[in-house]
């Protein structure tokens, strides 16, 4: 059975830029350094009246508008998140009632920088059993809120923003690897690797917010061995080749990370976008919010088959397949 697809796309950044330059007076780094380490160039930061929640909204407002449908017509909304406006409640029930859609589900999937992947995968399984009709996937975080600003191995990488899609039930008879949809998803987590990329804090354990600690050179060798692994275990299951996919969207750790992965699979770096200049690292955000950008410049056309792919803390890392 073909899956869910996606009708709609948008995204929101905070208004205010912060550049490599901003960031070395503060800590002893250097543009130069971020650039041939990262590739990012800048990062959106939220002032005190952005939230996870209002970017989210915001990011959900433009998908709706994208896909030209009306928030009344949302029955569930996932919001992937590490960084809710609240420990309780869920982030996602902000967005309802801001958007005026109260009543259907709602609910926030922790499962960081592959938060979208996980929660896109969940909003999925719930549309094809009929639990709900139209949803509404969302990524969005505020990581700035989690930073050490005065660890410079963890603070230049990482950014805030929002992105989401518009997720419509999988139409009856829908078939075939041409079908619009979402036509296969893998998803993994190894508890084991914990201590290379966590939060020091939390409700049950410090009673404090906590800062992002990461042994990064680490977290850059796995994530290239376990990406590659799950987008060959995607593309066996789907029965397609490499050179069949138009587009590949991962998420927006580290431009090393995007180069070394396509390389050891085969996909020329001409197919596969990169946002992180603009945005750096935005966690469960920014494979949407990379998604919206290259539709919106026309790059990522309806009919195209584009590969997700993200990996984050916990470990946690996924892929899915989806026919636009
Ligand atoms: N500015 C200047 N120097 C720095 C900075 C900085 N911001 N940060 C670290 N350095 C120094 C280090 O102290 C070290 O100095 P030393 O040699 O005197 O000890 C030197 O630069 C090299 O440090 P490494 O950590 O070995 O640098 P590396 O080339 O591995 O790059 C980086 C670090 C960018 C974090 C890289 O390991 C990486 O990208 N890892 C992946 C982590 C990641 O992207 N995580 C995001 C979340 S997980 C995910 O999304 C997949």
């Amino acid at each position: 059975m073909t899956g869910s697809r996606i009708i709609g796309t948008g995204s929101a950044l905070p208004r205010q830029i912060v550049t490599n330059a901003d960031l070395a007076q503060r800590v002893d780094t250097s543009d130069e350094w971020i650039v041939a380490r990262t590739g990012i160039r800048q990062r959106h930061i939220a002032q005190a009246d952005e939230t996870t929640a209002t970017l989210a909204t915001a990011a959900a407002r433009a998908a709706l508008d994208d896909a030209g449908v009306e928030a009344s017509s949302i029955d569930l909304i996932v919001l992937a998140t590490a960084t809710p406006d609240n420990t309780f409640p869920a982030t996602a029930t902000k967005v309802q009632h801001a958007l005026g859609c109260n009543g259907g589900i709602a609910f926030d999937v922790a499962a960081v920088c592959s938060g979208f992947l996980y929660a896109l995968s969940v909003a999925d399984s719930l549309l094809k059993t009929g639990m709900a009709k139209r949803a509404l996937v969302i990524g969005a975080e505020t990581f700035s809120r989690i930073l050490d600003w005065d660890d410079r191995t963890t603070c230049v990488l990482f950014g805030d923003g929002a992105g989401a899609v518009v997720l419509d039930a999988p139409a009856a008879g829908d078939a075939g690897k041409d079908t619009p949809g979402i036509l296969g998803t893998r998803l993994h987590a190894d508890g084991a690797q914990h201590d290379l990329l966590y939060v020091d804090g939390g409700p049950s354990t410090t009673q404090t917010v906590g800062h992002v600690r990461m042994k990064g050179p680490e977290v850059f060798r796995h994530a290239v061995v376990n990406l590659a692994e799950v987008l060959r275990e995607v593309i066996e299951d789907a029965g397609i080749s490499v050179a069949d996919i138009d587009w590949v969207v991962p998420h927006q750790a580290n431009a090393r990370i995007l180069d070394a992965t396509a390389r050891k699979l085969g996909i020329s770096p001409d197919k596969v976008v990169v946002t992180v200049h603009a945005h750096a690292n935005t966690s469960a955000a920014s494979v949407p919010l990379a998604l919206d950008t290259a539709r919106k410049d026309g790059r990522i056309k309806a009919g195209d088959l584009v590969m997700l792919e993200a990996m984050g803390g916990g470990f946690t890392w996924g892929a899915s397949l989806i026919r636009m």
